[in-house]
């Protein structure tokens, strides 16, 4: 009996890793990824060791993170419920991806997670893993134990010599799960969604009353939908979308402040700081105005929601997102050119694209007189889209 946990080295994952060992009596082996949540992970080590772990991953799974789940979700423009930019639900199936991966190559016959049995996260996690090994086993902690009270948790660490951060004593103010894309924060403080948050949980942009008087101009660069340089400087996905966030945080660009429908049934409240990825989304609208054909365009946007809330939702890994896909990269393939932004006090404004594939004809548009398009033309049109409008009001309209 071997588990592989996703541990992120906290309180919460350390006395998950302890009870697996003490109430299930297997072997816990660890996992635990860098995906740009801006925190040490030699300490994970460190705590993993101590509890006797014998085999601990850690990888730094950024590039991949951003190369395979972020930019093809961007290509999309992929927004839940017209707001939200899916930082947590994009970082889940990769993180399920690897667990399982892990459990292949150490012999281990199940998983677990530290998500709770209210949320989304454990759908993400669980759908993933079944999706890729369907005869994996499923440890859910949080829907079994009795550690349901922060008090049992403490006492549960402190029986087990489990290290506990000073502030992590008292109640956490919030819950907070953060990567390369974004930080979000729910829960405790946050939870009267009549209440503003606190101007302490954002962490990645300063408020935008604070940003600089002067705006600052941008450039980013795109190839087949995905950006490839920011200011003429080539870069890799994660490079770029560190770089992307340092811009957009500094100009107060990305805060979300949003009551959103879970996939369980329930609604919550959410802070999110997505600075870079309102950037990029900003950006690559910009660069799609310019080079997508108008049908093309129209039936991705049509589709966004449904792909959106896949995503949301925990299905990464199903034939429908799969096929979604598919129509959205073959979209991208003239998508190409380059955009200029202005960021200026939590606002990130295309006012500039290029493009050698553009479609975009100053001789079609030109209030200028012009050779390449009949007026006339336009009066046949006219009168063919209006001949049913013209019928049905003689009937009487309806
Ligand atoms: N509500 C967001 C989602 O479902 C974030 C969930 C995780 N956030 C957290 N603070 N634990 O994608
Ligand atoms: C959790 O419940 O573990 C975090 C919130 C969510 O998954 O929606």
């Amino acid at each position: 009996k071997k588990v592989v946990l996703a541990y992120s080295g906290g309180l919460d994952t350390s006395v998950i890793l302890k009870w697996l060992q003490t109430e299930y009596g297997c072997e816990v082996v660890t996992f635990t990824a860098d995906l740009g949540q801006g925190e040490e992970l030699g300490p994970a080590r460190e705590k993993a060791e101590r509890a006797g772990v014998k085999q601990i991953f850690i990888e730094d799974l950024r590039e991949t993170f951003v190369a395979d789940y972020v930019f093809p979700m961007f290509r999309a423009n992929a927004l839940y419920e017209g707001l939200y930019l899916l930082g947590t639900s994009i970082a889940r199936p990769l993180i399920a991806k690897r667990q399982i991966e892990i459990a292949a190559e150490t012999g281990a016959d199940a998983v677990a997670h530290g998500a709770t049995g209210k949320g989304n996260d454990q759908v993400r996690f669980e759908l993933s893993y079944y999706a890729l090994n369907p005869e994996i086993k499923v440890i859910a902690p949080w829907r079994e134990w009795e550690l349901n009270s922060r008090t049992k948790l403490i006492a549960f660490a402190e029986a087990h010599q489990i290290q506990i951060a000073k502030d992590k004593r008292g109640e956490a103010p919030f819950s907070v799960d953060a990567n390369l894309l974004h930080i979000s924060a729910e829960g405790k403080v946050l939870e009267d969604p009549w209440e503003e948050a606190p101007e302490y949980v954002y962490s990645r942009s300063v408020a935008p009353e604070e940003a600089p008087d002067e705006p600052e101009y941008i450039t980013v660069e795109f190839v087949k939908g995905d950006a490839v340089a920011v200011n003429g400087e080539k870069l890799s996905p994660a490079a770029l979308l560190t770089k992307l966030n340092e811009l957009g945080g500094k100009h107060g660009i990305g805060r979300l402040d949003l009551v959103e429908n879970r996939f369980v049934g329930m609604k919550s409240r959410g802070i999110y700081e997505t600075p870079g990825g309102t950037v990029l989304l900003a950006a690559h609208r910009g660069i799609e105005q310019l080079t997508l054909d108008r049908g093309a365009a129209h039936l991705k946007d049509d589709l966004m929601p449904r792909y959106a809330e896949l995503i949301y939702n925990g299905f990464w890994f199903s034939p429908e997102r799969e096929m979604l896909q598919a129509l959205i990269d073959r979209s991208q393939e003239h998508v190409e050119g380059e955009v200029r932004l202005k960021l200026y006090k939590g606002r990130a404004d295309v006012v500039g694209r290029r493009s050698p594939k553009s479609l975009y004809s100053m001789a079609h548009v030109t209030f200028e007189e012009d050779v390449v398009y009949d007026q006339r033309d336009a009066e046949g049109f006219i009168k063919l889209n209006a001949l049913r409008l013209r019928l049905a009001q003689r009937r009487g309209r309806n």
